[in-house]
């Protein structure tokens, strides 16, 4: 089975954006990965921070700099990991975090930076990927999403179908 084709959601500001990750919040499943790019500034953190809020998280989700990687218990059943992978030297490094252990415990992570894990975190993932306005405008982004792998392909269209709408809300 190919992976579904990528759906595209342009949101308009930060709201926007908070809406398409609190959807992807609901479709979360123990296990789950999904991996954020974009450049600085794209809205990587503050789409984890409406992620982690939709979760139950009440702890203040910020950059994990020095740790590479944070967990954030949620009121979901799993632990939520924040990792960033910004100042990554080596992927040992990721493999060091210990991140596929996690999701095999059951824990959903989140990882910023995530194309610089990709060789070595697992193939199933969602990935999300932020873009600035051509235009220049400050507070528009295009968020793309793609389903990789069996867990998400199978949930990736109810996911998308809610996504439109939820942008535009
Ligand atoms: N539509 C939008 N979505 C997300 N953030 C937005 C949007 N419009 C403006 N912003 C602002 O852009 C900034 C995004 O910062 P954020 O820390 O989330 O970026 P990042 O992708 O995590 O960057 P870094 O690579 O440095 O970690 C915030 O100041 C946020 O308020
Ligand atoms: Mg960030």
């Amino acid at each position: 089975v190919s992976d579904p084709d990528p759906v595209q959601v342009p949101v308009a500001n930060p709201d926007g954006t908070a809406r398409v990750a609190a959807a992807v919040a609901d479709a979360l499943e123990p296990g789950d990965l999904v991996l954020l790019s974009g450049r600085l500034g794209a809205g990587k953190t503050a789409f984890t921070q409406a992620l982690a809020r939709r979760l139950g998280v009440v702890e203040a989700v910020t950059s994990p700099t020095f740790t590479l990687v944070r967990p954030y218990p949620t009121t979901v059943g799993f632990t939520l990991l924040h990792a960033d992978l910004y100042r990554l030297e080596s992927t040992v490094e990721v493999a060091d975090l210990g991140l596929a252990e996690e999701l095999d415990a059951g824990a959903v992570a989140v990882v910023e930076w995530g194309e610089r894990g990709r060789a070595v975190l697992p193939a199933e993932h969602l990935d999300v990927r932020f873009e600035m306005d051509p235009a220049g405008d400050a507070t528009r982004r295009l968020i793309t999403l793609g389903a990789h792998g069996r867990p998400w392909t199978d949930r990736f269209a109810s996911l998308a179908a809610d996504l439109p709408g939820v942008a535009r809300r």
